[in-house]
């Protein structure tokens, strides 16, 4: 028999009240944020049904189930009627999102409306910016991202969260919201898990890739160089995207970083782990909670999930 330390905790652990007591990583549903599509249009998905497109109306409603369920924040991405070269469907008063905003606020005093400000959902190019010769200008952008954040705001978001990788839009948006909690998608990779997201959201790029913009896989450095950056012009919270392939770089950014630290465990991630449930290969709620303790255990406070709202309704 032997008795080193961790043989007899292990012993102890089989029972259950033990085992939850020792644990070092929780998963609460208040860790999490449920991301959230709405568009003129609904567009059920059978395959995922975290990535469906609501209208204003059933968005209301699953903003209401989600609350009973004890969901406490959401993420709204919008697709729009009609998209342009400039993506003003992001900014426009009457907006989706915006739309959405003023339904939701009103009814939902307590949920956290986190918004997504992009203009990828929004310009006929796909891009995150606005193009200036074909190329995807940086600083031409920063106005647009700004203006987007202003009016997501207005409308009633709580907080923006700016995934469009430009420099500089943190700034941009602090010194025209100097109140308001600014959510930033510090490390975003360019990322081959993004794909279902781009379905959903009609996004992916007509020419051309995000690599101009979006970080290099190999990258880890340039990620708290990122942060930095972000930190410094005044974002609020970071965030690393996507999870899984990068929880060393959420390590490495919870170690260097005092600020509330989110991870996005983005649609391709989710999706592999459908996938292999369908085909019978995995239990999915016992994979999707490994996954979802995985990312709290690299060190991020918040995980943005598409299983928020299963997770919720499995454990009710
Ligand atoms: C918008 C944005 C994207 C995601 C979140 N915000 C797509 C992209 O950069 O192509 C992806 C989320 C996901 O895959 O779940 N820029």
């Amino acid at each position: 028999m032997s008795s080193f330390p961790v043989t007899r905790l292990r012993r102890l652990r089989r029972t259950g009240a033990l085992r939850d007591l020792v644990r070092e990583t929780s998963l609460s549903l208040d860790d999490l944020v449920m991301p959230l599509f709405v568009a003129p249009e609904a567009l059920p998905n059978e395959r995922l049904p975290g990535l469906v497109r609501h209208t204003v109306d059933s968005l209301v409603r699953e903003c209401d189930e989600l609350v009973s369920l004890g969901i406490t924040a959401v993420l709204l991405f919008g697709i729009p009627e009609e998209k342009d070269e400039e993506g003003s469907g992001a900014w426009v008063e009457d907006g989706i999102v915006q739309q959405a905003l003023r339904e939701l606020r009103p009814r939902f005093p307590e949920l956290l409306l986190l918004t997504d400000v992009c203009l990828c959902e929004y310009t006929s190019h796909g891009h995150c910016g606005v193009l200036v010769d074909g190329e995807v200008d940086n600083d031409a952008s920063l106005d647009l991202i700004a203006r987007t954040a202003v009016s997501h705001v207005e409308a009633g978001a709580d907080a923006v969260c700016p995934s469009d990788m430009m420099d500089g839009r943190v700034a941009a948006i602090r010194e025209q919201l100097p109140q308001a909690p600014v959510i930033a998608y510090s490390a975003k990779y360019a990322s081959a898990f993004y794909g279902p997201f781009r379905d959903v959201a009609g996004s992916a790029p007509s020419h051309g890739d995000r690599r101009g913009y979006q970080m290099d896989p190999g990258n880890v450095r340039e990620a708290l160089r990122e942060c930095e950056l972000d930190v410094a012009e005044g974002a609020d919270m970071i965030m690393v995207k996507p999870a899984l392939p990068y929880l060393d770089v959420v390590r490495a950014v919870r170690d260097r970083f005092d600020l509330p630290l989110g991870a996005y465990n983005v649609s391709g991630e989710y999706a592999m782990v459908k996938a292999a449930a369908a085909a019978g290969d995995l239990d999915e709620r016992a994979a999707a909670v490994e996954t979802l303790t995985s990312i709290r255990r690299a060190g991020a406070d918040i995980v943005f999930t598409y299983w928020a709202k299963e997770l919720a309704q499995w454990r009710s």
